[in-house]
């Protein structure tokens, strides 16, 4: 098989089909990192479902992923630093145990179901609120009009920022998904640091008015959790971060990507439409489809025999999560989408120790923004064709343009 590139024209035209060269041909594969210029010591791609939660359990493989760039830096001086980065190693995906299953138990403590569950009649008002604004229009963009401003919304109101801020949140995040993602450069870099200064100093001052007085948010909560080991503020304004990028930019995509597959699949509609107890599942099958983040990354602590090869200490993986989603060996005719499915133990949200934290409240914003975008206002059609996005580990549709049939 021809060196795997995440940045190849065929590949992000269609990567299903490509992966499914490489799940027969080739599962565990060793390439080029995919970015470039990063450390080339071994870079590898697994591409079956075995492969990929066997690893995601492992830990032999871990998380102590650092910047790497595809130029050369510039000169710096003393005093510069790498504030992005500085905050990063703060989140909870680039920790390992003890660290990790300590902040993993402070955050699950602050983010129960219970949480979850008391949110799930603001989503419904905001979806309504924001569907009935658009019903004047006979079209709109499913991604900018409805999903982002639902989920951003959401995710403020838990965290506890407040609503005249969401345009600004829209823009930091935006920077972040440029940062994490496998292509950056040294400007991208840069503005990733502006940002995490400029939300650094906001969330500062967010968590310092909420010191002087509690409210009914997760930032007090969080900073009441840990009576015997308190988060510092550093982390605190980290976690927040990471929690209101996290909170909003993949389930902008699972939304957008499940209103696509559902008017791309009429009979699946009807079925949606018919039987609202279904929500969770279908969500788990758009989940599984079209997953949000395609591919996360571990670094292997020792040698590791995986498919007849070895990683060796010190490689890394990428794991192709949107490749072990459409893995035949594991889900029937794993191509078609079946809002019924079941069982569906599809890996979009990870598996093992960095499961993703936020799952419940994708499911339940999923759900109710699907049911209601088709319930109150059925009759929709598709007015353009959708275009992805340009980014690899991170998959969302740019915009999905649709309009009432006549
Ligand atoms: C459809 C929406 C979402 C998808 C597809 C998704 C996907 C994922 C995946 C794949 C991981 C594990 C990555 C890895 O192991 O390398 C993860 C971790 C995480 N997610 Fe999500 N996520 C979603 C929504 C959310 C939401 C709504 C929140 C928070 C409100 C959230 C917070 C987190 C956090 C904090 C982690 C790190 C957990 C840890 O390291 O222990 N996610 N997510």
């Amino acid at each position: 098989m021809k060196t795997f590139d995440v940045f190849d024209a065929a590949f992000r035209a269609d990567p299903y089909s490509v992966y499914t060269q490489y799940r027969r041909h080739e599962p565990v594969h060793r390439g080029r990192p995919p970015t470039p210029g990063d450390h080339d010591s071994g870079w590898w791609y697994l591409f079956r479902y075995a492969d990929v939660a066997a690893v995601l359990k492992d830990p032999r493989f871990g998380r102590a992923i650092g910047p790497a760039l595809d130029e050369p830096p510039p000169p710096v001086s003393a005093e510069e630093r790498e504030p992005f980065w500085d905050m990063y190693r703060h989140w909870t995906l680039a920790l390992e145990p003890p660290e990790h299953t300590r902040q993993r138990a402070l955050l699950n403590r602050a983010f129960t179901t219970r949480v979850v569950e008391a949110l799930r009649p603001s989503i419904a008002a905001r979806a309504t609120e924001l569907l009935d604004g658009l019903g004047a229009h006979g079209r709109f963009d499913v991604v900018a009009d409805y999903a982002f401003p639902l989920t951003l919304s959401i995710i403020a109101e838990l965290i506890g920022v407040p609503q005249r801020d969401l345009a600004r949140l829209k823009s930091w995040s935006a920077t972040i998904v440029a940062v994490l993602d496998y292509k950056r450069t040294w400007d991208v870099m840069a503005a990733g640091n502006r940002m995490t200064d400029e939300f650094t100093a906001y969330m500062g001052e967010i968590a310092a008015a909420r010191r002087a007085q509690p409210a009914n948010d997760l930032i007090t909560r969080l900073q009441s959790a840990g009576v015997e080991e308190p988060l510092s503020d550093e982390e605190l304004i980290s976690l927040c971060i990471m929690l209101l990028f996290a909170g909003h930019e993949t389930t902008v995509n699972l939304i957008s990507a499940g209103a696509l597959l559902l008017l791309e699949n009429p009979d699946q509609l009807a079925l949606f439409r018919a039987r609202p107890e279904l929500a969770d599942s279908a969500v788990d099958e758009f989940l599984r489809l079209h997953s949000p983040i395609q591919a996360t990354t571990r670094i292997a602590y020792a040698d590791v025999a995986l498919g007849g090869r070895v990683i060796r200490r010190g490689e890394s993986a990428t794991l192709l999560l949107g490749a072990a989603n459409r893995d035949p060996a594991v889900f029937s005719d794993a191509d078609r989408l079946d809002i019924a499915r079941q069982p569906n133990r599809h890996l979009a949200f990870g598996r093992g120790i960095h499961y993703c934290l936020g799952a419940p409240l994708a499911v339940a914003q999923g759900g109710i923004a699907l049911r209601l975008l088709f319930e109150r206002r059925p009759g929709w059609r598709l007015a353009d064709a959708p275009t992805w996005s340009e980014t690899f580990g991170f998959r969302g549709l740019n915009e999905l343009k649709i309009e009432r049939m006549k």
